[in-house]
């Protein structure tokens, strides 16, 4: 309506100015033109018509925004069910604990559809914000200021979500999708989330989980490994009473692992995990393209300029290692 009202008043402006340039422009010997400067009519006229204008865009905005305001949550019901995310704000990529089930994962937020969601936002660090545009607005991740939102999926399909508040350098590769499925599907998601990891039986696999304990345990955690349960990520790193009273793991900096395999992005949401359609092998530099692990696994800082991932040189061997042990925690 506003973009109506504009291209209304646009042509009609600057059709009467273009006119009047042609129409009335200077010519040899004219006399100096009529001057009505003072003219209050005139004067009456192009006030009153431009606020009138303005007031009827300023009812069709305030019609707009209360179309867009948040209504309050749901309560509850039998066709729509609520459940509880936390979401976590890292530098730079996202975490999600499902307090209800017990389970941690990160990149994707896997939600059931008609289910009205309710996301508790947190951070540590600095301020990041929740947005996924398809589904709900922006809301700040504020350190000590737990801020919520909640959003209702209609419709199955994948959303990308962003952190659209400037949080530093890889601000703009703070990606991450909201994966909603049918309540069956989640259901068996979940189910196989809340495993522990099991047992590599493959013996390239198992160098990597070995090569996993000694080099990349002190950051990231795998239930079964070095962790003995999902735990709430937000508890966990804030100095909340009750957060590392409580008997668990010290905050660990890097994403849990636990079902890395399963999981459709890596690295912040800037890489699809993509090893089940290339190969793997780093010794050749053009396959290491078609396999986001092993790119990644060679140089985090290449993909992603001053992420936390900060690791000595792995060799090609090592790297075919952890890619087999990784991508197999299905
Ligand atoms: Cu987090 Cu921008």
């Amino acid at each position: 309506m506003i973009l109506g009202i504009s291209i209304v008043i646009f042509v009609l402006v600057e059709g009467i100015l273009i006119f009047s340039i042609i129409r009335y422009r200077e010519r040899p010997g004219m006399p100096n033109p009529f001057q009505n400067h003072g003219n209050l009519k005139l004067e009456l006229v192009w006030t009153v018509i431009p606020t009138l204008v303005l007031f009827v865009i300023l009812f069709f905005t305030i019609r707009g925004l209360l179309y867009v305001a948040p209504e309050n949550e749901p309560a509850a019901s039998a066709s729509q069910p609520r459940m509880e995310v936390t979401a976590v704000g890292h530098q730079w990529w996202w975490e999600f604990y499902y307090p209800n089930y017990h389970v941690t994962t990160a990149d994707t937020l896997e939600v059931p559809v008609n289910t009205t969601v309710h996301v508790k936002l947190f951070s540590n660090n600095v301020i990041h914000s929740f947005w996924v545009p398809a589904l709900t607005g922006k809301t700040d991740v504020v350190p000590g200021h737990d801020n919520t939102k909640w959003f209702v999926a209609q419709k199955e399909g994948t959303y990308t979500g962003i952190c659209a508040e400037y949080c530093g350098t890889q601000h703009a590769n703070m990606r991450f999708n909201v994966k909603v499925v049918n309540n069956n599907d989640f259901q068996t998601w979940v189910s196989s989330q809340q495993q522990a990891a099991t047992a590599p039986t493959d013996p390239l696999a198992q160098k990597g989980a070995a090569l996993f304990k000694n080099q990349c345990a002190s950051c990231h955690g795998i239930v079964g490994v070095n962790l003995k349960q999902f735990y709430d990520t937000a508890q966990e790193c804030s100095d909340l009473p009750g957060g590392k009273a409580n008997g668990t793991p010290q905050c660990l900096i890097g994403p849990n692992l636990t079902h890395f395999g399963s999981r459709n992005l890596i690295a912040g949401g800037v890489l699809d995990n993509n090893t089940e359609n290339g190969n793997c092998d780093p010794n050749n530099p053009k396959l290491t393209q078609q396999c986001n692990l092993a790119k990644w696994l060679k140089d985090p800082q290449g993909v992603k300029p001053g992420n936390d991932m900060n690791i000595g040189e792995l060799t090609n061997d090592q790297i075919q290692q952890l890619v087999a042990y990784l991508e197999g925690l299905k």
